[in-house]
């Protein structure tokens, strides 16, 4: 990792240079241009990247299931931060997902010390109310305690097989002082974000996750455990198309024609024949099938036929036994800034605003927010504003003014140094009370029926 930017899902640190991270840890690119109906935070850049969001977005042409798995910690109040997840799952929601939330009750005990009972009662009040009021649809949203679902445990612990501490070392920077609690939270939260797929909460489909940036360790680990679980790799052929090959293990030697270390060509052979016959819908001309090195070549296969050859093949391999896990996908966010200039954090209220602040202290706070202005009134006419430290014109950007046209208006207004610091606050101020008041009379509508956001198993 030397000189390289380490992501930790717990350090407060999160000025990230984004460019970066992409280049090194070879996430997608986001181009909103893509997208069914982009919502402002995909059309302003600040949805960033992603890990095979062209696998979803596959899924939303084609009318496919797909799924989202969002997690919350219960622990504090939430705030505007928490508000952009929510965003982005309401606009996979409309393209179509079908939603889980995860309560890390188990988490918050394990690292904070919260009792599942305080846990329970946060998730729902603070949480999944705003969450309902922020426009999740109850009949598709299922929300989970992690204490409740012994599935998500269960996983926890067959995938742990699948890691080690070297691997927890090198994603999460961990050594021999390292609390275990912080080695088992990210193994259930592998847990958390596979369950979906299994057949009593969805069956196979497509799962994405979308996290700010900080989160990215997580889907690394859960990816690479889900791969290790593959009984069919499937991967761009040399010569053009796709090839799939055998993954030989252990647990499923004897159901892929290994017996005592030999080739048993007739298990073999009819593997192969599941194979073809898995692949037959997809309409290739060409299969070419190598039962003896345990490759099956399709040249005709696009790249971009790569998810919905895996997802047959993973079907194939639910059937002879095996997991059949598809990796998550993910979609990363940019951090807004805290008022402060420092970190948002619910720990220090003055760095954000809460989904139910007052108008008298969101005014307080904006008032008092780092500021891009000039120094004085007539350096500012001269020189204008700078958007890129103004808290103001940020939580406009990242929340509340949803219309581009305005946004740009309000952007050269201020550069200009036409809008002075003051009025820039104000616009501000107006729209967030605004915001805050309309979220307040959808959580009024939502307040005596939040059980309807709940999975059978949380009741
Ligand atoms: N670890 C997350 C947090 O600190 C909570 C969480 C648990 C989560 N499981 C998850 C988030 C699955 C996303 C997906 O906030």
């Amino acid at each position: 990792m030397a000189g390289g930017e380490r992501i930790d899902p717990w350090s407060s640190d999160q000025t990230h240079d984004y460019a970066r991270l992409i280049e090194q840890f070879g996430l997608g690119t986001v181009d909103p241009s893509v997208l069914p109906n982009p919502g402002m935070l995909h059309r302003r850049g600040i949805v960033f990247a992603h890990r095979d969001l062209d696998v979803v977005l596959g899924c939303m042409q084609r009318s496919e299931p797909f799924g989202v798995l969002t997690g919350l910690m219960p622990s504090g109040r939430m705030h505007l931060g928490h508000s952009m997840v929510i965003d982005q799952v309401r606009w996979f929601q409309e393209q179509g997902a079908d939603i889980t939330v995860t309560v890390a009750d188990l988490e918050a005990l394990a690292t904070r010390g919260t009792s599942l009972k305080d846990g329970r009662d946060t998730a729902i009040n603070e949480y999944v109310h705003n969450y309902a009021a922020l426009g999740l649809d109850p009949d598709v949203t299922n929300v989970y305690f992690q204490s409740s679902r012994p599935a998500v445990q269960r996983l926890a612990f067959t995938l742990g097989r699948r890691t080690n501490l070297s691997e927890f070392e090198a994603i999460y920077g961990f050594s021999g002082g390292t609390n275990l609690a912080h080695v088992q939270a990210p193994l259930v939260q592998v847990g958390d974000i596979i369950h979906p797929q299994l057949d009593d909460y969805g069956g196979l489909r497509p799962i994405v996750v979308p996290v700010g940036i900080d989160q990215d360790p997580h889907l690394r680990l859960t990816r690479g455990i889900a791969g290790k679980t593959h009984w069919f790799n499937v991967k761009q052929r040399t010569e053009g198309g796709l090839t799939v090959s055998l993954s030989v293990q252990e647990d499923n030697q004897t159901a892929l024609g290994v017996s005592g270390g030999q080739v048993d060509s007739a298990v073999r052979d009819s593997v192969f024949e599941r194979m073809a016959q898995a692949l037959a819908p997809l309409g290739y001309a060409d299969i070419i099938s190598n039962p003896k090195y345990g490759t099956l070549d399709i040249p005709g296969a696009a790249l971009d036929d790569r998810a919905r050859v895996r997802m047959r093949m993973l079907t194939l391999e639910r059937e002879m036994g095996g997991m059949g896990l598809m990796p998550p996908c993910s979609t990363y966010h940019r951090f807004a800034v805290g008022m402060t200039g420092d970190k948002m954090s619910s720990s220090q209220p003055e760095t954000t605003i809460f989904m139910d602040e007052s108008i008298e202290d969101m005014e307080r706070k904006v008032q008092r927010s780092l500021s891009g202005g000039q120094p004085t009134t007539e350096e500012h006419r001269r020189l204008g504003g700078d958007c890129s430290k103004d808290v103001a014109f940020q939580y406009l950007q990242f929340f509340f003014e949803s219309d581009d046209g305005t946004l740009a208006e309000i952007r050269s207004e201020y550069e200009s140094g036409r809008m002075l610091a003051g009025e820039i606050k104000q616009v501000c101020i107006d729209s967030a009370a605004e915001w805050l008041t309309e979220l307040a009379e959808r959580r009024e509508m939502w307040a005596d029926r939040l059980d309807e956001f709940l999975a059978p198993d949380a009741v």
